[in-house]
């Protein structure tokens, strides 16, 4: 089974759009943004004068903090019900996204964000969603996915759901141009870690398979551009929404469950969260996904006569591809004690659905090593 409903516009300068796409959709917008990269760089009022040329009435909820809470949804679910709007329209990262859906369900379904969490499931009709991402990471403009912070709890927990997909999902590469090199770095490493954990993950297709590998190519190929280049991001803005459609269809596995941890506990970015693990996922992982290891190779034109030789020249490049892009070598460097590391462990294997998802068994000990070897660093 692969679905994947939403209309996607892909060009620069397709922000443009925003008012007549929207309008197909509804009359009463709520836009949803973060607090202050949408007003800083002028796109506040470039996106509201669009919708507003097209007789769209707008109100602004410009209230999403990074990893949002489960307040700040019902806050902007209340805030939309109270102006009774009929489509929302989401310009941020991740988290303005995934806010935009929460509310997008609370607002036909009512009750609170909480009730919604899985394993429980949003079935029936939420209002409309178009997504206009800002980062190269997310996806979340083509997945089922919401991720909500429990603040109380220091936890992440999940909407799932196939009627919270975004109806549009409108990618103009140009508003990447503002994003600093370290969050092009963060978040096009998410995506790599969505690609990856797609392409591995015990629910991988063929179709997501397809998508997972040209994303992994594609991020690994111009990443390093974008990093340094404001003008060079459009191809990893690509990739990270084929990654999306690939963690649509597959989810994401241990990689997203042992950083979720970082990002509750010490604040750190989620794609840095994830970079920090990656190439040991990789690495405890590949012995037992050995015929995708040797397809990833011959995708990605790596020279390899056996599975051995893939998988370590693929697990060096994974650490090459970090370093030049400025990632620290291990979570000491950012600060983690060696103390922390049995939290580290049990607190991501509370995550069971991506635990779950993982295609070799994960237990104490085995993660436990994984962590122990992100908090000693890359080679
Ligand atoms: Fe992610």
């Amino acid at each position: 089974m692969f679905y994947m409903p939403t209309k996607v516009i892909f060009k620069r300068g397709s922000l443009n759009e925003v008012g007549r796409e929207t309008r197909s959709l509804g009359k009463r917008v709520l836009l949803v943004t973060g607090r202050r990269f949408a007003r800083q760089y002028g796109y506040l009022d470039r996106l509201s004068k669009l919708m507003e040329k097209e007789g769209l009435v707008v109100h602004i909820y410009d209230k999403v903090e990074p990893n949002p809470s489960f307040e700040t949804v019902n806050r902007g679910a209340e805030y939309a019900r109270e102006h009774n709007v009929d489509v929302i329209v989401a310009f941020g990262g991740g988290s303005a996204i995934d806010a935009a859906k929460g509310i997008a369900v609370l607002c036909t379904q009512g009750g609170k964000i909480e009730d919604y969490v899985y394993p429980n499931m949003v079935e029936g009709e939420v209002l409309p969603v178009v997504a206009i991402p800002t980062t190269c990471g997310t996806g979340s403009e083509v997945t089922r996915y919401a991720v909500l912070t429990d603040i109380k709890r220091k936890k992440k927990l999940t909407v799932v759901g196939y009627p919270i997909i975004p109806k549009i999902a409108l990618l103009d590469p140009l508003v990447l141009r503002h994003l600093p090199s370290e969050l092009t770095a963060y978040t096009a490493l998410d995506a790599l870690s969505h690609a990856l954990e797609a392409y591995w993950s015990k629910s991988s297709q063929p179709i997501s398979d397809l998508v997972a590998l040209e994303s992994i190519k594609v991020i690994i190929k111009n990443i390093e551009a974008g990093y340094k280049d404001p003008e060079k991001r459009d191809a990893l803005h690509y990739a990270s929404l084929l990654a999306g459609i690939a963690i649509n269809a597959a989810g994401t596995t241990m990689i997203h469950g042992v950083g979720y941890y970082l990002t509750a506990y010490h604040n750190i970015h989620h794609g840095l969260a994830n970079a920090m693990f990656l190439p040991f996922a990789f690495k405890f992982n590949s012995p037992v996904i050995k015929e995708k290891v040797m397809r990833l190779a011959q995708y990605l034109e790596i020279k390899a006569s056996n599975y051995e030789e893939a998988a370590n020249r693929f697990f060096k490049l994974l650490c090459r591809l970090e370093d030049a892009v400025g990632i620290p070598k291990s979570l000491r460097d950012i600060g983690i004690s060696e103390s922390e590391i049995d939290d580290i462990v049990k607190d991501a294997l509370t995550y069971e659905r991506n635990m779950k998802n993982n295609p070799r068994p994960i237990d104490y000990e085995s993660l436990r090593e994984i962590v122990l070897e992100a908090y000693s660093g890359r080679p």
